[in-house]
Order: structure tokens, then sequence, then C-alpha cells
């Protein structure tokens, strides 16, 4: 596998492609100071992210799984101003450091950052609902319950977009019982079994490795 190659292809479409200014550059700056895992989206997801949300008008966004913001802060950016971004983390400190990164990109009228373990949070969020797009990107073992939720907080054209569903290939190991793989096939098992959604996964290679996403939309 060529992964400095996949990465080089990476950079060369961010530079012609995703220019990042300073807020966002910012926030990668000071996860990594933090210490935080570098597992926020590349910058040409979070950019996909962002035209997502635009395409479909996305007025309410829903995040799971929020780390330092960085993927927080490109779908605030695509909300009109009354937009608003609802965003589940369950680690204090990181909620902390994604609520300055998001203050940094003056967005935080738009972002609300909701600290618990999301199956905690989740109920809470009915007078919420019903969100545009739903972003799943936390511990992958409790995607299925997510996916419920999702479900539940949708409408007709809803889209619910699932990061990590490749995982170097393993999701198609079997043998690999590691819990976030089983949650991500049970997760694709029964989104593709789901009358109310019609979706589909795509892999990705690039400066993340190798992984993909699952993107459904609500009929
Ligand atoms: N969306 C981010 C990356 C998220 S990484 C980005 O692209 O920038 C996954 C995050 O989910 C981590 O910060 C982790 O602490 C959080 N997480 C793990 N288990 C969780 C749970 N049960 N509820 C909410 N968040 C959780
Ligand atoms: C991991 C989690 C993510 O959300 C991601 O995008 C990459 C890696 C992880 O837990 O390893
Ligand atoms: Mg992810």
């Amino acid at each position: 596998m060529d992964t400095q190659r996949w990465a080089a292809v990476d950079d060369y479409f961010t530079e012609q492609l995703v220019p990042q200014d300073e807020p966002l550059l910012a926030a990668l700056e000071a996860n990594k100071a933090a210490g935080l895992p570098p597992i926020d989206v590349a910058p040409n997801l979070g950019k996909l992210l962002y035209l997502l949300a635009k395409i479909t008008g996305a007025r309410r966004i829903l995040e799971i799984g929020t780390l330092g913001g960085y993927s927080t802060i490109w779908l605030a950016r695509a909300l009109p101003e009354d937009g608003k971004v609802i965003t589940l983390e369950y680690q204090p400190r990181h909620a902390e450091i994604a609520s300055h990164n998001i203050r940094r990109a003056g967005l935080e009228t738009k972002v609300t950052i909701l600290v618990g373990a999301a199956l905690d949070t989740l109920p809470t969020l009915a007078g919420s609902a019903p969100f545009d797009m739903i972003f799943i990107d936390a511990d992958k073992q409790n995607n299925p319950a997510y996916l419920e939720w999702a479900l539940t907080y949708s409408r007709s054209g809803t889209l619910i977009i699932g990061d990590n569903v490749v995982r170097s290939g393993k999701i198609t190991d079997a043998g690999d019982t590691d819990p976030n793989l089983r949650g991500l096939r049970e997760f694709l098992t029964r989104v593709g079994n789901d009358d109310r959604l019609e979706a589909t996964a795509i892999q990705t290679v690039g400066a993340k490795g190798w992984d993909g996403l699952a993107i459904a939309r609500v009929k």
C-alpha cells in the first residue's frame, strides 16, 4: 500500500481546493498541542461535509463525536445566519479544547457542545429535532444505537453520514470481533435493511490512511 502517495495527493488537493484559514489551522495546532489523537477528518473531508451541508441547505446539524471541533467548524461554516450545530462529546477536556477552537472561529453562537455520553445526551434533543444532517463520528460500537436516534430525529431528506466505515479494510474481516468493527458492521447492515433509508458507502485513501464514509438519505 502506498500511504505516502495517498497523503501526497491529499495534500495536493487540499492545497489546490481547500484553503484553510487561521481558525482551521489553529484548531488543528491546538488539538496537536493538547495531545488529542489526530483523528479529526482530513481537510478535504471537512470540506465535503461543508459542501454537503450547503448543498442540502442544512440549518440544523447534529454531530456525534466532537473531539477538538475541527469537523464542527466545517459544518457550522456551512450554516445560514440562524443555523445551529449541536455536537456531542464524552470527554470534558475534548469539549473544552473544541470550545476554544470554535470561539476562535467566531462560531460560538452557532454551536452547542453537549458534554456526556451521547446515549445520555441524545434523549434530551427532541426539542431541537428534526435535524437536516447528522454526522456520526464517535465510539463506533454504539453506531447501531446512534442510527436509531438519528432516525428518530430525522425528516424526509435528512442526510445521515457515518465516518470510518472501512478501517483499513477490517470492516470485511468477519473474524475481527473488535466492538467498534462489530458496531460498524451492524450499523451498515441496519442502514442497508431499513426501508426508510437509501444509502451508499465509499472508500477513501489519503492523509488519514484507508477508510471511508457511509451516506444515507431518509426517504
Ligand atoms: N468529529 C471529529 C472527530 C471525532 S473523534 C472531527 O472530525 O474533528 C471521536 C470523538 O468521540 C472523541 O473526541 C471521543 O472522545 C468521542 N466519544 C467517544 N465515545 C463517546 C460517547 N459515548 N459519547 C460522545 N462522544 C464520544
Ligand atoms: C478513530 C476514530 C475516528 O473517528 C477516526 O476518524 C479515525 C480513527 C479511532 O478511534 O481510531
Ligand atoms: Mg472519524
